[in-house]
């Protein structure tokens, strides 16, 4: 029996919708054991009115158990949802689990969140993968900028990107899923494909065909909802050369993690030369102080 468990610190995420769509695409012997007191996939699963898959509220403490009797039941496989929380549940679940899934949205909230999770499930010693969830359409470069930090953490991108669809909503107060109310469209495709990735031993895909599959998105679809307003990494090369206003590098700088992240993070163009990057930090310098009428700057 396989063990997959939905864990980020984060809320808002899309542990609990990517644990019911995964569940039904596993098919009819599935168990989804919802470790979150908000219970979602149970409210979920009240609105299906459904017996499969098989939903149901658990502490962490009761998990072991009830795994068990889900391996007697001839279950398979059981998904477990967690709760936004480095809690007990979180790490019961990481342990229990044969592969942990952790969702995540391509923003910089999201990114700085997951070194937190990576802490967790690196103590319970599991495989892992990120899957970057919502990604808003055409976020080639911000995918690749969001790879390069999740890379640089220690975790490993899921090779299948769920891009943000409203497939996902409009299942939801249903008790339905994306592949069955459009199981035709490309949300469904991904999660088939997610499925597939990770419950059929495709688990290592190269790194080209993570590139490759978030390359081969189209252009705007039915399907395809307006991109989250939320801080996002923005391709460092569109972004605007300036540190004024943003915080000391040290803030973004983890000890041991390669200083072209931080440098990614700050928005910094990774194309400058260091002399440029000199003279735009004197700039900057010169106007915070407001001492530009000290010397001259000749750029
Ligand atoms: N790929 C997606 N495209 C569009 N909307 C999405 C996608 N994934 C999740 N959502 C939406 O994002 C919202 C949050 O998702 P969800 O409840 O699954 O997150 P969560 O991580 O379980 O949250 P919590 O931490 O509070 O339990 C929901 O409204 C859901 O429909
Ligand atoms: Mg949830």
């Amino acid at each position: 029996m396989k063990t997959i468990a939905l864990i980020a610190q984060k809320g808002g995420v899309g542990k609990t919708t990517i644990a019911v769509n995964l569940a039904v695409a596993t098919g009819l012997k599935a168990a989804l054991f919802d470790l979150d007191q908000q219970e979602s996939a149970v409210i979920w699963a009240d609105r299906r009115k459904n017996e499969s898959p098989h939903v149901e509220f658990l502490t962490e403490r009761r998990l072991p158990d009830a795994l068990r009797a889900a391996e007697q039941g001839e279950f398979e496989p059981v998904v477990i949802d967690t709760p936004p929380a480095a809690g007990p549940q979180a790490f019961t679940a990481a342990q229990a689990a044969d592969i942990v899934l952790i969702p995540c949205r391509p923003s910089l909230v999201d990114l700085d969140a997951i070194r937190r999770t990576a802490q967790l499930i690196k103590s319970a010693g599991v495989p892992a993968f990120v899957v970057f969830n919502a990604a808003p359409h055409s976020a080639t470069t911000l995918l690749e900028d969001a790879i390069a930090i999740v890379e640089a953490t220690g975790l490993t991108p899921a090779p299948v990107v769920l891009r943000e669809r409203s497939a996902y909503r409009a299942s939801w107060p249903l008790g339905k899923t994306v592949i069955e109310t459009e199981p035709k469209g490309k949300a469904a495709k991904e999660m088939s494909e997610l499925k597939e990735s990770h419950l059929s031993g495709r688990r290592s895909m190269a790194r080209r065909s993570i590139l490759s599959s978030i390359r081969e998105e189209q252009p705007v679809d039915a399907e395809t909802i307006a991109p989250v307003q939320e801080p996002i990494v923005e391709s460092a090369s569109k972004v605007k050369p300036s540190r004024r206003n943003k915080l000391h590098i040290g803030g973004y700088y983890e000890p041991g993690e390669p200083i072209i992240i931080a440098f990614q993070k700050l928005g910094i163009d990774l194309r400058m030369t260091q002399q440029e990057m000199l003279l735009e930090a004197v700039a900057d310098f010169v106007s915070k102080h407001h001492a530009a009428n000290a010397f001259q700057l000749d750029r």
